[in-house]
């Protein structure tokens, strides 16, 4: 069932590049329903955990790429906006298992008010019921609980969308790259695995990124917290120095996340910032970036070619690879974390 490797989790991310490939199949699927959806004033995403974190990566990408202004709810926190909905708001409800309860329950509040989309792994479950259009995310069944190769089909279908409604063919011709590149990260998961073992005794752990990458330094802590119970936060670089700052000492480890691009070079004084404190610094940029490479204690090289935008997409495999290595250097099981359910179904 496992396909020889240790756990779900391993498999599941070395399921993503087909993921990825098996999702991009359905852009005509995605277009129909940019037709059928219409013209749309004010997106507004609607999700719990990683589908949340994967809403981020959207409001991103609408307001960047479309000037669409677009707001990002914990779908237990939707009661109360639910009120400032309209009719040509676009609410877009993120689930995997599309049995989330209050994700269910913001459809249903929604429904009246606003054009509701729901993007969900499990074919026929209650979400695809609820909402009035729905996209699939094509990742196949997901058995360990950390969300891993969904969360990458959930960006995927939100990369295709907006690139459907802005007719934006360049960014298609992007994420069809991809598969490949995700490929490559994972031949290459070894440096990873030393990587976990020098790090898996750490306490608190923080990820940082700006623009794009500041939702995959909230996934890359969420996934470390879940499987090694280790104290992770994603902070956006630039909120460093307004708190958090006071709690790097020596030898805490940093996760920057830094893809070449407009935000590279505030992130890089970030880091400097955490250097000079005493933080451990793992650096996530382009294998050519030198000025990153040289001022971090270990270094993930990426495709140089991954700009920015389509970061969130690549960056997050190292991260995820690197929680699944030291939870399994810790003696955690990963795919079954402790007080956790693959699916909430309780509010
Ligand atoms: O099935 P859903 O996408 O609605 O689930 C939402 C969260 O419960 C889920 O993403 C959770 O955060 C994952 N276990 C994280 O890895």
């Amino acid at each position: 069932e496992k396909a020889g490797y240790d756990h779900f989790m391993l498999k599941e991310i070395h399921e993503e590049p087909g993921a990825v490939r098996d999702t991009l199949m359905e852009m005509d699927d995605v277009r129909r329903i940019v037709s059928e959806i219409g013209e749309v004033k004010r997106v507004c995403f609607v999700a719990c955990g990683t589908s949340y974190h994967a809403s981020f990566v959207g409001k991103y990408l609408f307001e960047s790429l479309l000037g669409i202004p677009t707001d990002v709810i914990l779908a237990s926190e939707f009661n109360y906006s639910v009120r400032t909905l309209t009719e040509d708001t676009l609410a877009v409800f993120i689930s995997q298992s599309g049995e989330t309860a209050d994700t269910l329950n913001a459809i249903r509040a929604a429904n009246s008010r606003a054009r509701t989309l729901a993007i969900v792994n499990v074919l026929g479950s209650s979400a695809t019921r609820e909402a009035q259009h729905v996209l699939y995310t094509r990742a196949g069944p997901e058995i360990g609980v950390a969300a891993t190769k969904t969360y990458v089909s959930q960006l995927t279908v939100i990369y295709m969308l907006v690139a459907a409604m802005g007719g934006l063919d360049d960014l298609v011709e992007k994420l069809e790259g991809v598969p490949d590149i995700m490929e490559e990260i994972l031949r290459d998961e070894d440096g990873i695995r030393e990587m976990a073992r020098a790090y898996s005794e750490a306490e608190d752990f923080f990820f940082i990124g700006r623009g794009f990458s500041y939702p995959t330094a909230l996934e890359g802590a969420l996934k470390l917290k879940e499987i090694t119970y280790i104290h992770g936060e994603g902070y956006a670089a630039g909120e460093l120095k307004h708190g958090p700052l006071a709690l790097i000492d020596d030898g805490v480890p940093v996760v920057a996340v830094a893809p070449p691009g407009p935000c590279h070079d505030k992130t890089l004084s970030n880091v400097e910032e955490v250097k000079a404190r005493g933080a451990r610094v793992i650096g996530v940029g382009s294998r050519d970036d030198a000025s990153l490479r040289n001022e971090v204690d270990d270094f993930i090289g990426m495709d140089p070619g991954v700009d920015e935008v389509i970061s969130p997409l690549v960056y997050i495999v190292p991260l995820q690879l690197l929680s699944y290595y030291v939870s399994v250097e810790r003696g955690i099981d990963p795919d079954k974390p402790k007080n956790l359910a693959k699916c909430v179904t309780v509010v």
